[in-house]
C-alpha cells in the first residue's frame, strides 16, 4: 500500500505535535511494508508570514494532489486583528472548501486513566463513547451575505442549509451509527431559527432510511447541559457547523484535555485530518506539548484512508497503554505529588513509537 500524505503542520504548537505522530504513523504502516510518502505545506499563520496569504495556491494544489492531508493547528496573537478573510484560520476555512468534506468526525471519551482530569465525577464519564458529526462546510462559517458595516456599526452572519446539505451529513452520521450503538441525537435550534427547523424536518426523513437507529433531538443549550450531566446517554450526534464547534470542545472536558482529542473529515475529494485542539502559542516551541492528540489523528488517517485497521488499533492501544504505565505531558499532570512520569513532547512521541512497534510484533 501507497499513501501519499501532504503535512500542513500550521502554527504554534502544530510543528512539534504533528512530527511525533508522523513519525509514530510511519513506524506503524512500515511494519506491514506499506509507504508513506509525507509531504509538507504551509497553512496559516506561517504562511501569511512567508507567502503572504493564509492559504498558498501550492498548499492547495498538493492537497487536492494528496490521498490524505494532515493538519496540525492554525492561529496565533499576533494576527488577532485582522479581518476574518485574512487571518491564519481562513486558511483553514479556504483548505476544508477546497477538499470538501462536509462529515467532521469528533470523538469525545472517556479513559479511566485520565478519569482524575476531568472536572467531571468519575461515575459521570466513565464509559462515556461518543461520535460528533459536525457538518463542516455551512451554517455560519461559510453563509452569504456577511458584512461587518463599520458606517453603519451593523453586522451580520447568515446561517444557511439547504436540504441538500443536511441531508449528506445526517446520512452519514446514520450509517455511522448502525456501526456502533444504533443512536442518533440530532442537535438543532428549532425553538427559534428556521434553519433548524430545515434541519430537524431534513434529518426525520433521511432517518426513515435508516429504521435500525433510533433517533432523537436535542435544543443545543439543553445539550450543552445533558452532555455534562449524563453524556453515557448519547452514541452519535449530528449537528451543524458552528453548534458542534461548541459542543465538541465543551465535550473535550470529558476527556480531561483537548490536547487528547483527534478528528477526521469525510464526504470530500480528499480527508483531512486534524486534532481538536488549537495552535496553544503559550506553550509552542518549549516541549510542554501534548502530542496523543495528533498521534490519535494519525490512527484517524491510517484507518480511514488507508484501510489499516490493525495498525490503527495498534496506535490507539499505546497511547492507553502509555497513560497506564504513568507517562504524562505536562498538561495531563493534576496536584505537586502526583507520581507520574513527566514526558517532553518528543520523549512521549517516542515512547508511543516504541509501544507501537512492540504490538505490531
Ligand atoms: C476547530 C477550530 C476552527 C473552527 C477554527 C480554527 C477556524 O476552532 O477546528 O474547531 O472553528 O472550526
Ligand atoms: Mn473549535
Amino acid at each position: 500500500m501507497q499513501l501519499k500524505i501532504l503535512v500542513t503542520a500550521g502554527d504554534g504548537i502544530g510543528p512539534e505535535v504533528t512530527r511525533e505522530a508522523v513519525a509514530v504513523l510511519q513506524e506503524a504502516a512500515s511494519v506491514g511494508g506499506n509507504e508513506i510518502i509525507i509531504t509538507e505545506g504551509r497553512i496559516g499563520g506561517i504562511a501569511i508570514t512567508t507567502d503572504g496569504t493564509p492559504l498558498p495556491q501550492k498548499t492547495l494544489d498538493a492537497a487536492l494532489d494528496s490521498d490524505a492531508v494532515f493538519l496540525g493547528a492554525v492561529g496565533g496573537n499576533e494576527f488577532n486583528s485582522l479581518a476574518p478573510d485574512k487571518r491564519p484560520e481562513a486558511g483553514l476555512l479556504g483548505l476544508r472548501a477546497a477538499l470538501g468534506g462536509f462529515a467532521n468526525l469528533r470523538p469525545a471519551f472517556a479513559l479511566k486513566e485520565l478519569a482524575v482530569n476531568s472536572p467531571l465525577r468519575a461515575e459521570i464519564i466513565d464509559g462515556v463513547d461518543i461520535l460528533f458529526v459536525r457538518e463542516l462546510l455551512g451554517g455560519a462559517y461559510f453563509g452569504k451575505p456577511r458584512e461587518w458595516n463599520k458606517e453603519t456599526g451593523v453586522a451580520f452572519n447568515t446561517m444557511i442549509y439547504s436540504r441538500e446539505e443536511v441531508a449528506r451529513v445526517a446520512r452519514v452520521a446514520l450509517q455511522l451509527a448502525q456501526k456502533r450503538r444504533k443512536k442518533l441525537c440530532s442537535v438543532d435550534k428549532a425553538n427559534v431559527l428556521e434553519v433548524s427547523q430545515l434541519w430537524r424536518a431534513t434529518v426525520i426523513e433521511v432517518a426513515a432510511e435508516f429504521p435500525d437507529v433510533a433517533l432523537e433531538h436535542q435544543y443545543v443549550d439543553a445539550m450543552a447541559m445533558h452532555i455534562m450531566n449524563r453524556p453515557r446517554d448519547f452514541d452519535v450526534v449530528v449537528t451543524e457547523n458552528l453548534f458542534g464547534d461548541i459542543l465538541t470542545d465543551e465535550s473535550g472536558v470529558i476527556t480531561g484535555s483537548l490536547g487528547m482529542l483527534p478528528s477526521a473529515t469525510i464526504g470530500g475529494k480528499v480527508n483531512l485530518y486534524e486534532p481538536i485542539h488549537g495552535s496553544a502559542p503559550d506553550i509552542a516551541g518549549k516541549g510542554l506539548a501534548n502530542p496523543l492528540g495528533a498521534i490519535l489523528t494519525s490512527a484517524l488517517i491510517l484507518r480511514h484512508s488507508a484501510g489499516l485497521e490493525t495498525e490503527a488499533a495498534a496506535i490507539e492501544s499505546a497511547v492507553r497503554k502509555v497513560l497506564e504505565q504513568g507517562f504524562r505531558t505536562a498538561d495531563l499532570v493534576r496536584g505537586k505529588d502526583h507520581g507520574y512520569k513527566v514526558l517532553s513532547t518528543t520523549e512521549m512521541g517516542a515512547k508511543v513509537r516504541e509501544t507501537v512497534k512492540q504490538i505490531l510484533a
